[in-house]
């Protein structure tokens, strides 16, 4: 077991964003967590990062309890996320920005930017390595978000709709390099909207609803579920009602 979270509740004001989540991951799995918007994914997510300090429940990452512990011990035992809403440096050249992130584990200039620079060619950034943030496109601010992740060296990586808004061409390219991530030995929870994604990705996904996990097993199984298709068709008329 990698990461065990049991248990796990946040609350905003008298909103239960996530109100008991369980999920355990074993190291090398790409688990898809999926549920329909305001489900809790991504407050579930910020605890498991430790942006966000659960009331009650408990996160054990490789044995040792990590519930109380900052964002930064979060990086530095080896869990990285990306932001729903990428917040880049715009001005700074795409390399600056994802030597912010080996700079967790390179002190020294030279190294982080070596670190930089290998992350840079994996994630297919080389050619713009030396351009703005704000200049890339969608595809390209995807792999520079990511980028910055995989440059603190992490073991667990956490996607919070890293694919969202591509186009089927730039989603191919967007999902071989999840593949490539995981071919490295990453471990990846996954939270993404299109279903073809976490279907072609994931080895298990994980429903939530109403911040619990509500359904979880092979991803073609899920989705037929119908605890599943209810809570999504519930979130559907609630919106259309609204
Ligand atoms: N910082 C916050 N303050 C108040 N409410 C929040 C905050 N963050 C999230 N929420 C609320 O918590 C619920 C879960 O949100 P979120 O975790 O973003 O869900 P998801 O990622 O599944 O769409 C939503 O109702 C959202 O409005
Ligand atoms: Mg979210």
């Amino acid at each position: 077991m990698l990461l065990e979270a049991s248990g796990i509740v946040k609350q905003f004001g008298s909103l239960r964003a996530v109100d008991g989540a369980c999920l355990a991951i074993d190291r090398g799995e790409v688990v898809g967590l999926i549920g329909p918007n305001g489900a809790g994914k991504s407050t579930f997510f910020n605890c498991l990062a430790g942006e966000v300090r659960p009331e009650a429940g408990r996160i054990i990452y490789k044995g040792a309890d990590i519930t109380a512990l900052s964002p930064e011990a979060h990086a530095r035992r080896g869990i990285a996320r990306t932001w729903q809403v990428p917040a880049v440096f715009a001005e700074m050249p795409v390399r600056d920005n994802v030597m912010v992130g080996a700079f967790l584990r390179h002190h020294h200039a030279p190294a982080a930017r070596r670190k930089a620079e290998e992350v840079i060619a994996f994630t297919g950034l080389a050619q713009q390595a030396g351009a703005p943030a704000g200049s890339l496109g969608t595809l390209g601010r995807k792999r520079l978000e990511i980028a910055r992740a995989l440059a603190t060296e992490p073991e667990l990586v956490l996607l919070d709709e890293a694919l969202a808004g591509l186009n089927p061409t730039e989603t191919a390219a967007a999902i071989e390099l999840v593949r490539s991530i995981h071919a490295a030995g990453i471990t990846l929870v996954i939270v993404e909207h299109v279903m073809a994604v976490i279907l072609s990705l994931a080895q298990r996904a994980v429903v939530f609803h109403q911040g619990k996990v509500i359904a979880a097993g092979p991803p073609a199984a899920v989705i037929e579920d119908e605890a599943v298709i209810e809570a999504y068709l519930g979130a559907r008329f609630r919106r259309r009602s609204a």
